[in-house]
């Protein structure tokens, strides 16, 4: 059994960006820039967005934060969109959700340009996605496939069964998994909770990608000896027993499905730490204009 190490994956890539950054400097090139909004005192958003703001003068890139009260208006928010949009400086940009619930997040992420989402959240790179063409696939997704292709996870023929259709990880994973390159060329199950087999469904798989958000939901009796089992799950509950007072819970019940797997992602330090070498890699592309030319 093969613990896959997304914390360490994730770092190799950090230096792997700050490396072609040291060289786009070199050559006089312009530095990849990344810009984040925040709205309002969330913690966890407030945490999120300081360490992606951080990563990002760590490895080079420039970085800007604007940060809006609670109070902002739906107007307001989408008139500092239309300038970023338009901000030559400013090769992508997230605004960083949840948003207030006075302010759509649909509306939001529409109004961004296509070419600056580097969360890939905007419907036209999500149709892009499913029709694979160069887009920017967003973060956990992104991350899930790095690390089956850091680790060289055969993934062709293969049967993966995803638990949970969110969009922002089951559905588009679901979409990766089958979709004709690697990783992907797999046959895919997509479950959620109307599913009425699921057992019999996990015991097919050879890789299972649990992402209901369902603490220890996955259990020994569910997954075959040798699967691969990518665990996204992020449940966070209070502890008395962390510094933090926080405690992520995953979706799988690690200590009993573990000795099975070929390959499992603990929680934490597996898909968790990749979301941020995902959203590093789409910037850089966007200062490349890989997706959309320009
Ligand atoms: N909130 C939680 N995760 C994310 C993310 O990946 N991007 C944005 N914009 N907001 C988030």
């Amino acid at each position: 059994m093969i613990i896959i190490d997304g914390k360490k994956t994730s770092e190799q890539i950090q230096e792997e960006i700050a490396a072609e950054v040291v060289k786009i400097k070199a050559a006089g090139g312009k530095v990849p820039h990344l810009a984040a909004v925040l709205v309002g005192n969330d913690g966890g958003s407030e945490t999120y967005v300081a360490s992606k703001v951080k990563t990002c003068e760590r490895i080079g890139f420039g970085s800007s934060l604007f940060r809006f009260p609670d109070s902002v208006t739906e107007a307001d928010l989408l008139q500092k969109i239309d300038e970023l949009n338009n901000d030559p400086i400013v090769d992508g940009f997230i605004i960083q959700l949840p948003l207030p619930k006075h302010i759509s997040d649909q509306k939001v992420i529409e109004r961004i340009s296509p070419k600056k989402d580097v969360d890939g959240f905007h419907p036209v790179n999500i149709g892009r996605m499913a029709l694979n063409l160069p887009t920017y696939i967003s973060a956990t997704p992104f991350g899930i496939l790095k690390l089956l292709e850091r680790y060289a996870i055969e993934t062709t023929g293969k049967h993966c069964v995803v638990i949970g259709r969110s969009n922002i990880v089951g559905s588009p994973m679901s979409i990766l998994m089958a979709r004709n390159g690697y990783p992907g060329n797999c046959t895919v199950t997509l479950t959620h909770s109307k599913t009425r087999n699921l057992k019999e469904l996990c015991l097919q798989a050879d890789i299972i990608i649990a992402a209901l958000g369902k603490p220890g939901f996955l259990t020994a009796d569910m997954v075959k000896d040798g699967a691969v089992v990518i665990d996204v799950g992020i449940t966070r509950i209070k502890s008395e027993t962390t510094k933090s007072g926080w405690k992520l819970l995953g979706d799988v019940d690690y200590e009993a499905v573990a000795p099975k797997c070929s390959y499992i992602t603990p929680v934490p330090g597996g898909v968790g730490p990749m979301t941020i070498a995902s959203l590093l890699l789409n910037t850089l592309k966007a200062s490349r204009r890989e997706v959309y030319g320009g």
